[in-house]
């Protein structure tokens, strides 16, 4: 069974969601409605960097299952070390929004937090692909003889 496609959505919304809200309250920063639209923001980073941590976690899980040839091997090591990004940068700016949770974020903050939305971007790009151009995980894509994704990756080379 594929668990990841069930985890990944929740990941990619949250942190896109998050990045988004912190420009709308940078952008009307001193609206009355910006502080609600920034304790948005807040939460939905603090939920979606976790969710990039079982992002990895079923990645890897659904990996060591997965069917795959060289070509999909190599495609998706860009796909992990782009989620990898997308994890370490969202901790960090979690924890930098923690830290500065009674005032705004500032310019770099908000730098940062457009890495992590162009990071969430790629992850989710090449993670799509993945399934719908090379059917990984996809039952019936790859040919009984296809040997095993991370036992394949993990083979000395012949
Ligand atoms: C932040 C981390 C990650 C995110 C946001 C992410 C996102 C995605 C997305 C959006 C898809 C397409 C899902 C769909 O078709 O509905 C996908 C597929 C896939 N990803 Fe990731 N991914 C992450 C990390 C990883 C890691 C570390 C691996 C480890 C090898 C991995 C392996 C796969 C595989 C094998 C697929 C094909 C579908 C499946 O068998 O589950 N991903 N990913």
């Amino acid at each position: 069974m594929n668990i990841h496609p069930y985890v990944v959505h929740f990941a990619v919304a949250l942190l896109l969601a998050a990045v988004a809200l912190f420009m709308v309250a940078a952008l009307g920063r001193d609206r009355p409605w910006s502080a609600a639209v920034l304790t948005a923001a807040r939460w939905n980073l603090w939920l979606g960097a976790p969710f990039a941590l079982a992002s990895i976690a079923t990645g890897f899980f659904d990996y060591i299952a997965a069917q795959c040839d060289a070509e999909a091997i190599a495609a998706t090591i860009i796909h992990r070390r782009s989620g990898a990004v997308t994890w370490w940068s969202s901790l960090v700016a979690a924890i930098a929004v923690y830290r500065t949770r009674h005032r705004p974020p500032g310019p770099r903050l908000l730098a940062w937090l457009v890495l992590v939305g162009a990071a969430a971007v790629t992850v989710t790009v090449l993670g799509t692909r993945l399934t719908y151009e090379r059917g990984l995980g996809v039952d019936g894509a790859w040919p009984a003889s296809a040997g095993q994704c991370f036992a394949t990756e993990r083979a000395p080379p012949a």
